[in-house]
């Protein structure tokens, strides 16, 4: 009975939150030494450890930090810079898309950096980004123009602070020669970055920019077998220390994952998220890559990086050791996972981390399809039930 009732009043709450607009994005990333970094749960950050303690249920390292930024805005991103150690943070505050959030890991100490915008759209839904990740310079696809911005003095000045003079801005490095891609799907590995679904690319093609020439290849490049179409991506961190040489591609019905070798330009095509969420975001660490759905709910693939054998029978697990994060936005907007007993999920019930149901697979499409009035029928609805199961 208490755990119907959780159920219950979690699929009160999550969707009463949706209907009044909670507003928050977490984000997920790794330290350089592979734990599992989650920021932004309702309003807490976390340290959740190694891989080997993420499905279980140890508890986490809050490390919820003074000049943290909100991590209020739907479009908030996270990427390692690897060799500071330390966590940059994009559209951290919804009220300051021009700010740059740093946490650097060893201190667990937060700066905030001004960064110009000029005519880069920083909090686009349809803006892309990468982190270089050894020159911490960021690269982004815009409105069809490539915009970089250098943070290396940042990196590098005691306690985050350059010298006066050194001011940041998102400078145009130069227009993109894609017709009509208005939404990039952009990926990192061996400091390049690949373009998936340019109209006009066959299937298994990317085009790529080569970040150390600044320079859009002319050449479309041939990796394997991947259909050419929108997705998520990630780039597979190796051990600290050498290039990325794959990058995890999540096209947006999430039917596969596909990891992508641009040295041996080969593609393994390995299980899908358990969690369909074409606004799922991805980190890809040297042995696993994890899944963050728009409910907040984490999941992740451990993944084998010297024997592709054990990949394609691998199986996406929930991260147990996070709380579940309630107050999300776009929570359970597509995801919605199942009861298990063949009945459709409603609006997604958020609990992947904790409800050992993850891979309960239920028609969560439909949660997107719902009107307004429907959702709030279904609360209505669902709150007529606990106020009888109470009254019982
Ligand atoms: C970034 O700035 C640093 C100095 O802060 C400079 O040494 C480096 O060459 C710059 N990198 C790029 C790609 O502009
Ligand atoms: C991958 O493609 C590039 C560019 O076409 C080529 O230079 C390289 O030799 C290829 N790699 C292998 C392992 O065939
Ligand atoms: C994804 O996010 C965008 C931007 O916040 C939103 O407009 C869209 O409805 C979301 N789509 C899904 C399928 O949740």
């Amino acid at each position: 009975m208490p755990r119907l009732l959780t159920t219950v009043t979690l699929s009160i709450v999550l969707p009463l939150l949706t209907l009044l607009g909670a507003q928050a994005r977490p984000c997920i990333v790794t330290d350089a030494e592979w734990n599992l970094l989650a920021f932004g749960f309702d309003g807490k950050d976390y340290n959740a450890g190694s891989q080997d303690t993420w499905a279980s249920d140890a508890t986490p390292t809050e490390i919820t930090a003074d000049s943290r930024p909100p991590f209020n805005s739907p479009v908030t991103t996270c990427y390692l810079s690897e060799f500071a150690n330390s966590i940059y943070v994009l559209n951290g505050d919804s009220s300051s898309p021009s700010t740059v959030h740093i946490y650097n890991v060893p201190s667990k100490a937060w700066t905030s950096h001004p960064v110009a915008l000029g005519d880069y759209q920083a909090s686009s839904p349809n803006t892309a980004v990468i982190l270089d990740r050894d020159t911490d310079v960021f690269y982004s696809l815009s409105a069809g123009q490539m915009y970089a911005v250098n943070m290396t003095a940042v990196t590098e000045a005691p306690n985050g602070e350059p010298s006066p003079g050194e001011d940041k801005e998102w400078k145009l490095v130069g227009q993109s020669p894609f017709e009509g891609y208005d939404r990039p799907t952009m990926a990192l590995a061996q400091n390049h970055i690949h373009f998936i679904g340019v109209p006009g690319l066959q299937d298994g093609d990317a085009d790529v920019f080569v970040i150390h020439f600044s320079y859009f290849q002319p050449e479309t490049q041939k990796y394997g077998d991947f259909p050419s179409t929108h997705g998520q991506t990630a780039s597979m961190f190796l051990a600290t220390g050498p290039v990325q040489e794959e990058f995890a591609f999540i096209p947006d019905d999430g039917s596969n994952t596909y990891i992508i070798n641009v040295v041996s330009n080969t593609t393994q095509t390995i299980p899908g998220p358990s969690t369909k969420d074409a606004n799922a975001t991805y980190f890809g660490l040297p042995t696993a890559l994890i899944q963050l759905a728009s409910d907040g709910a984490v999941s992740f693939l451990a993944y084998n990086g010297e024997d592709a054998s054990k990949n394609a029978a691998a199986s996406w697990e929930g991260v147990k050791v996070l709380p579940a994060v309630e107050d999300v936005v776009n929570g359970g907007s597509s995801s919605g996972n199942g009861d298990g007993n063949g009945n459709p999920g409603n609006t997604g019930n958020g609990n992947g981390n904790g409800g050992g149901d993850s891979n309960a697979q239920g028609g969560g499409e439909e949660g997107s399809a719902l009107s307004l009035s429907a959702r709030v029928g279904m609360v209505v609805g669902v709150l007529g039930l606990v106020v009888g199961l109470v009254g019982v």
